[in-house]
């Protein structure tokens, strides 16, 4: 649906419907002709039993939600302990983004890279086809348009989604702006729109009954770049079915980005206050699972008093140069997807406010008393508890069998505007100014806890060569430290190499640079025990990084970066001593000539699509490794 295709079409049906009167929902709500034919097309390919507009409306949302207590797929918890909030379980096959089953159909091959799986859009198409006809018969094909990033802001993205999952339609109202105000924007702003097409591949047929979580073993996560198209097949989880979330704001929006020169980053956003009211907006790059929503929601410790850190986003950044060559950002998502496992009141208290009311659980355990818990919540499980798949789960079971109570991939939905902490501009529609920027990965080894790039392409070879361990996010296996350039690995949407040289192009738009970092909050000691305490202390960590973007810290020289002395960190409040800092940072040589052999393995891989920066920077690295002369 283009821009000037769009222009042609009737005047907007849509914002008739008041909150008093019932309407009918499969009566359009746009009267943009391009979206109808489409609507039109794809329920004729599908062939559902009902067709169904959404209007995003609170009324709309209650209902679909009492539908799924009704069918089993919801259970409503505790309304006195958990106001609005439900509770799913999914199919014991459907827990986690299927890595190996997302394509990117590029023209070319090429384009694709060796980092993506790829398919010939021809053979793919022709395959979508066969796999969604007749896909949601016996089901409610739901109209849902969505906008990444605030309604009318020049930085905004929208999408429209149909869906024959309820449990996609209310998740979505939580992690983005959807309903009448979208169709609004279709229609009156001829705003592109991305289509995205999601089945879970589960017809009803012959008054066949539905199961609680339906999908399909078989998986198809889709994107075709040059189109800018989404087709997901299959999975009703997460990343494989909240198409607005990775398959557009990161897969299809860095097509976008590269092509209009700005960035789509798997990133949280943030706002550090100074006791003297000064904000400082950082943004970092961990892989899944690696702690992006716990930095965001980061709470100093108590002896940085006056100190603040503001949350603008937990997941994806969109980041662009304003007219000054000032790097700003948006959070394009409204709600938070975020692993439950490890948040507790210790560890992620802001989490754990923003989950108390409104919120979707999904694979967590269930207590009798109608809550919710899930591994590391409380320092005292519950008695007894209906784990993550539907059994009786007890601590002593646990001890026995292994049982987890929650899988390790189950997540909250809860909207981001009930976070106590979330920033008053995180709904700014040109962004907040970023200065920072940092990555990390999870590295028990090797990696010191931070360390600060020379320059921008120092840091961006720093990005492109992260590595991390797998973590229960993506199917795959665990505890593997794999390459995961800028935290983009599973996201880019396009050739690596290219991504890399647009990370070096965009220097050439900007009046100055963020200072860019690495952390590494995992490492652990010959015992196997974190090194760092973590969490909160990060606050220290965090504070050094934003006074090096303020040029007011001091740091050493090193083989790899800048990297702060003892006496550089604030200390006050925390019992940490010079030499456990020391084992920390240490630089350990023949750790890092392991390192650049795997950064290597990557590059070989991206050869003939990398920036002469990324060659150059490696010798750099590799030359300053060298031993000193006796
Ligand atoms: P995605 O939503 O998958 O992108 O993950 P994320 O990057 O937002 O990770 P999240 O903040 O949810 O943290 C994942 C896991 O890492 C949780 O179990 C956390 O408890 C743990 N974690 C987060 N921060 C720290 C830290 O500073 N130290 C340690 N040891 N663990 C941490
Ligand atoms: C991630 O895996 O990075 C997530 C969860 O944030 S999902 O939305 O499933 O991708
Ligand atoms: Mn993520």
């Amino acid at each position: 649906m283009s821009k000037t295709e769009s222009k042609k079409t009737a005047a907007p049906v849509a914002a008739k419907v008041t909150k008093h009167e019932r309407r009918d929902p499969s009566q359009p709500l746009s009267g943009n002709q391009h979206l109808l034919r489409w609507v039109e097309k794809m329920a004729h390919l599908t062939k559902p039993a009902a067709i169904h507009w959404v209007d995003g409306s609170k009324e709309e949302y209650d209902e679909l939600c009492q539908k799924m207590v009704d069918a089993g797929t919801f259970t409503r918890l505790n309304h006195k302990a958990w106001p609005g909030c439900f509770y799913a379980r999914s199919d014991s096959s459907d827990v986690a983004r299927v890595e190996d089953r997302t394509f990117i159909c590029s023209l070319s091959k090429d384009s694709a890279g060796p980092t993506n799986n790829w398919e010939d859009p021809y053979v793919m198409r022709k395959k979508l086809k066969s796999l969604f006809n007749g896909a949601m018969q016996g089901r409610t094909m739901y109209v849902l348009p969505y906008s990444m990033g605030p309604i009318g802001s020049p930085m905004s993205q929208i999408g429209v989604q149909l869906t024959d999952s309820p449990y996609v339609v209310v998740s979505t109202r939580t992690m983005a702006r959807i309903g009448l105000p979208v169709f609004k924007l279709i229609d009156q702003d001829f705003k592109r729109v991305v289509p995205c097409m999601h089945s879970v591949g589960m017809p009803l047929v012959h008054g066949q009954a539905d199961v609680t979580w339906p999908c399909n073993k078989e998986k198809y996560i889709v994107h075709f770049p040059e189109t800018r198209e989404i087709w997901s097949y299959g999975s009703g989880y997460g990343g494989n079915a909240l198409l607005g979330k990775k398959c557009f704001a990161l897969r299809i929006a860095s097509n976008m980005a590269r092509d209009e020169g700005w960035m789509a980053e798997h990133m949280l956003i943030l706002g550090v206050e100074s006791p003297d009211g000064e904000k400082t907006y950082v943004a970092a790059a961990f892989p899944s699972a690696c702690g992006k929503t716990n930095l965001a929601m980061l709470v100093p410790p108590k002896s940085f008093k006056g100190w603040k850190v503001w949350t603008v986003g937990d997941d994806i950044a969109w980041i662009r140069p304003d007219k000054n060559g000032h790097l700003r950002a948006i959070n394009p998502e409204a709600g938070f997807f975020g692993v439950a496992p490890g948040t507790s009141m210790k560890t992620n208290p802001n989490a754990m406010a923003a989950l108390r009311k409104n919120t979707i659980f999904t694979n967590v355990a269930l207590t009798p008393e109608g809550g919710v818990w899930w591994e590391g919540m409380t320092d005292v499980p519950p008695a007894e508890c209906t784990d993550w798949q539907g059994n009786k789960w007890t601590p002593a079971i646990a001890q026995e069998t292994g049982a987890k109570a929650a899988h390790p991939n189950a997540r909250f939905t809860a909207p981001a505007n009930q976070c106590p902490t979330i920033d008053p501009n995180w709904e700014d529609p040109h962004g907040v100014p970023l200065s920072a920027i940092i990555f990390g990965g999870r590295r028990a080894t090797t990696i010191p806890l931070v360390y600060q790039a020379f320059n921008w392409s120092s840091g961006v070879y720093m990005g492109a060569t992260m590595g991390s361990e797998m973590t229960a996010a993506a199917a795959g296996t665990i505890g593997k430290v794999r390459r995961d350039p800028m935290a983009m690995l599973p996201f880019c949407g396009y050739h690596m190499g290219d991504y890399f040289r647009h990370w070096i192009k965009m220097q050439r738009s900007l009046k100055e640079t963020p200072r860019i970092f690495h952390v590494n909050w995992f490492r652990k000691d010959k015992e196997g025990k974190f090194l760092w305490p973590g969490f909160s202390e990060n606050m220290r960590i965090l504070k050094w990084i934003v006074d090096r973007a303020r040029v007011r810290a001091h740091a050493s020289e090193t083989p790899i970066g800048w990297m702060p002395r003892y006496e550089d960190i604030e200390w006050k409040g925390l019992p940490f001593s010079a030499e456990k800092f020391e084992e920390l940072q240490s630089f350990d040589t023949k750790g890092w000539r392991s390192e650049v052999i795997g950064h290597e393995e990557l590059f070989l891989d991206l050869h003939d699509h990398l920036p002469p920066e990324m060659i150059y920077e490696r010798e750099l690295l590799i030359c300053r490794l060298q031993p000193a002369e006796k």
